[in-house]
């Protein structure tokens, strides 16, 4: 269940390590990251995932709120890919780390340590997903809200791993060639690789402009 918020023109950030947090912040973001937040819960998920660059980025580019965002139940567990073991954890409640089998051993270290409730899949370049989804469905996740950023979530488009999508739009456009958007993988070969969608529900959200759009995706 993919849900996230961008801008009209599919960004999901000002430009390449900005934290989007800080649309919310400068009030700019139409309440989207309010709603995303909500409709997490709403949708029924029971966990979320999210990717390492994500991460990487909130801690190198800290935005406070003056009205915190309330979290999601949905966030009592979160997982996230850090494939190459490039993060030092600070806050560990409610985390699952999906890293790769042959990341570091000091990595490895590092989750026992900390306590740190962890899956190893997969060895070269990238975690294996497919296996991540299965092991997580052994640990009862039965319902996980893909969160971003655009690198995880073109990722799970292209291994065939997303089942919903659910985008609320802020009320800007973003431009740029390199900034990550909703699905960031590699090209579509060709016209037979487009994923295809069906409409659920499309309505405007909140009273500052911003549009939601549901789909589900047809599996051919
Ligand atoms: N608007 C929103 O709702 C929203 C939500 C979240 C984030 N963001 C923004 O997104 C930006 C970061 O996004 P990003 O796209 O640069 O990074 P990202 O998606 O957070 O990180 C890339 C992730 O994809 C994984 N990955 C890439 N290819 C893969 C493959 N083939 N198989 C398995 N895993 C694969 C990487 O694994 P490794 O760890 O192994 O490299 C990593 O976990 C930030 O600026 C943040 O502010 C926006």
């Amino acid at each position: 269940m993919f849900n996230v918020f961008a801008s009209v023109d599919g960004r999901i950030t000002t430009s390449p390590g900005r934290n989007v947090l800080e649309w919310t912040g400068a009030g700019v973001d139409g309440e989207a990251n309010r709603i995303v937040h909500r409709l997490y819960d709403e949708l029924g998920c029971d966990a979320l995932i999210g990717g390492s660059e994500s991460i990487l980025v909130y801690g190198n580019h800290w935005v406070e709120l003056d009205s915190p965002i309330p979290s999601p139940k949905a966030m009592d567990t979160f997982v996230v890919v850090d494939g190459r073991g490039r993060i030092d954890w600070q806050y560990t409640k409610g985390l699952i780390v999906v890293t790769r089998s042959d990341v570091s051993p000091a990595y490895v270290r590092q989750l026992e340590d900390k306590q740190i409730h962890y899956i190893q899949t997969g060895t070269g370049d990238h975690v294996d997903l497919v296996l991540a989804l299965e092991a997580l469905y052994e640990l009862g996740i039965r319902r996980l809200g893909l969160t971003g950023g655009g690198g995880l979530n073109g990722a799970c488009l292209r291994a065939g791993l997303i089942d919903e999508v659910s985008v609320v739009f802020s009320p800007v456009i973003v431009g740029g060639t390199h900034t990550p958007t909703l699905f960031d993988c590699e090209d579509a070969a060709e016209l037979s690789s487009l994923t295809r969608l069906r409409l659920l529900c499309t309505r405007p959200v909140g009273d500052e402009g911003a549009l939601w759009a549901h789909y589900r995706i047809v599996r051919q």
